[in-house]
């Protein structure tokens, strides 16, 4: 996902910008570039790979005069990465970043190619650019609508006109904020990257356009200016630190004994817990680790509310026939809360006046406003695009809906230990930290299981391959038979999930049936009767509303510490962005 920063003020941009881009830097991307408007002309400079190229690049250059700038990370969409497609781009007096996809970019092209207009680079943004320049003639914001209302696709801009001492900023499903400082404003992808210099900001909404300058900003609606809600973020630059973890990934998974003890205390008071007892089905709709954090949950929904619950991944809900009843929740789970397969299925939904219902961490994201009812799960910022602690509240929050609709008040005594049990085993980390040294050279990996347990597999397997590459597949431990066997050699790592009573002896038959064949068999268990094979921890027995809230930290601390042996950017893993924010 592409990140943006846009300054005006008494400071250098060039340092505000940098700044703020690598705050941004977990959303994943692959280039960077910077523009600085001076008195006379616009400075570009733009490189491939990490900020700091961007930087030396920046060391060697001679670096106008300016007080207004606006700057990109790049996440390829259209066209590869270069320093070319890097943004910002510029044609005639636009300068312009871009986080999103133009999906009607290579018509316009056409069209703008017929007008003898000359394409430096093959990306989508570029024919934003094109378009707004060609519609410029000094009214900046004549010009932005004009040129946006024929785009079809996502898009949030920050822009510059030559001459112009003000920024301009607007969006369409990519989010965008304004923020508010004394003599400076700003705009970013979001709050992260300027809360070294404000806390103080505005969501902008669909369509709004924004201009800045130092002293002042203006938010148009339909040509009007309208007052905007300002939000005080209680996020601090700390969020942004790695505290002395080597990884935020590390920082954020010894974070979840708090995190999970504050939703705990903050949810004990039922009335801020939906009924979901009056609806006859739920739909679960999500991506990835959120999706496998809803599988999780729809167990515990079947087996203790008897309500009939399928969970979907948002890209093919989005398209599929969903046949609703009067009668259908629609659950989108969310951590960034703009994942925009997720931002879809819900429209979708909402389209059909079904009921919708939040689980997010970032309460100003769109999913968190336009759902019906929205569930903070208070994380706190995750910066490691491999998501751990607020997968962990996923399933805790989940877990809270089942206990609240079954109004169990045991299951709240009980929770109140979970975090305590969490913290004891994220402080025997040294253990799993020897199961990655034994297992990081491997290439294959497999997670097995049944039932719930075989829905942590599948959140252990994405944690396993999407940090340390190393290919990893979950799999019901009764389908080895009918075709996965074949993959199993002397070697390979099987790792083996066994905390429900009822199919222990299965799962262990399908140990054996591995081990049979050379695997090395990796025991998670909170039975201490199942056997131990080449490793076996046992995790405390708890109710099926909290077991994975003790198993899934164990697989996450191998996922990270075998990522860590191969040496590799855990935070920043190739080719991932920390929200999907484009399809
Ligand atoms: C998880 O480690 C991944 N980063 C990814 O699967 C993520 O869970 C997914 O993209 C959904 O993101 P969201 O929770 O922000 O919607």
């Amino acid at each position: 996902m592409c990140g943006i920063v846009g300054y005006v003020g008494e400071q250098h941009p060039e340092k505000v910008l940098i700044d703020g881009l690598k705050k941004l830097e977990y959303r994943g991307y692959d280039s960077s570039g910077i523009a600085l408007m001076g008195q006379k002309d616009v400075q570009i400079i733009k490189s491939v790979g990490r900020i700091i190229n961007l930087e030396e690049t920046l060391k060697k250059s001679k670096i106008i005069d300016s007080n207004m700038g606006i700057a990109h990370t790049r996440w390829a969409t259209h066209g590869g990465v270069t320093e070319a497609n890097a943004h910002p781009h510029k044609i005639g007096k636009v300068t312009l970043v871009h986080n999103g996809i133009i999906e009607n970019a290579n018509v316009l092209r056409e069209e703008l190619k017929k007008e003898k207009v000359k394409f430096n680079s093959e990306t989508d943004t570029e024919v934003a650019v094109a378009l707004i320049n060609k519609y410029y003639d000094g009214n900046a914001l004549y010009a932005i609508k004009k040129a946006t209302s024929k785009l079809k696709g996502s898009y949030a801009f920050a822009i510059m006109f030559d001459g112009d001492d003000k920024l301009y900023a607007i969006r369409k499903d990519s989010p965008l904020i304004i923020g508010y400082g004394k003599g400076e404003n700003f705009i970013a992808s979001d709050i992260a990257a300027i809360i070294n210099y404000t806390k103080d900001y505005s969501l902008l909404a669909e369509g709004e356009i924004a201009i800045l300058d130092k002293e002042k900003i203006e938010v148009f609606s339909d040509g009007e200016i309208i007052k905007k809600k300002i939000i005080h973020s209680n996020i601090t630059s700390l969020d942004a630190d790695k505290c002395g973890y080597d990884h935020f990934m590390l920082k954020e998974i010894m974070e979840e004994p708090k995190v999970l003890d504050g939703l705990f205390k903050r949810y004990s008071d039922f009335s801020l817990l939906p009924d979901i007892t009056k609806y006859k089905e739920i739909h679960i709709v999500a991506c990835g680790s959120a999706m496998y954090a809803g599988i999780v949950g729809a167990s515990l929904i079947e087996e203790k509310c008897n309500i009939k619950c399928y969970v979907e991944c948002a890209s093919e809900y989005r398209y599929k026939k969903v046949i609703y009843d009067r009668k259908t929740l629609v659950i989108l789970i969310s951590q960034s809360g703009e994942t925009a397969d997720t931002i879809a299925a819900m429209r979708k939904a909402k389209d059909e006046k079904i009921d919708t219902l939040a689980i997010v961490n970032v309460e100003t994201s769109t999913i968190a406003r336009e759902c019906d009812k929205a569930l903070f799960i208070g994380a706190g910022v995750e910066v490691a695009v491999a998501t751990t602690k607020a997968y962990i509240l996923q399933v805790a929050m989940l877990s809270l809906l089942v206990i609240r609709a079954t109004n169990d008040k045991k299951a709240m005594e009980e929770a109140k230990k979970i975090p305590g049990e969490v913290n004891n085993i994220l402080g025997e980390r040294e253990i799993f930290e020897g199961v990655a040294k034994d297992i990081y050279k491997a290439r294959d990996a497999f997670f097995i299981g049944r039932g719930i347990d075989y829905a942590m597999c599948m959140e252990g397997s994405l944690k396993l391959k999407e940090v340390s590459y190393i290919h990893s597949d979950a799999f019901q431990a009764g389908e080895l038979k009918h075709g996965t066997i074949s993959l199993i050699e002397k070697g390979v790592p099987v790792f083996a999930i066994i905390t429900d009573e009822r199919i222990k002896d299965k799962t262990e038959s399908n140990v054996v049936e591995v081990e049979s064949r050379d695997a090395f068999v990796y025991t998670i268990t909170n039975d201490p009767e199942v056997p131990n094979h080449r490793f076996r921890y046992v995790v405390p027995k708890v109710s099926p509303y909290f077991q994975a809230l003790l198993v899934v930290p164990v697989l996450q601390l191998i996922g990270y510490y075998t990522a860590k042996f191969k040496g590799l950017d855990i935070d920043k893993p190739r080719n991932l962005a920390k929200s999907v924010t484009v399809e």
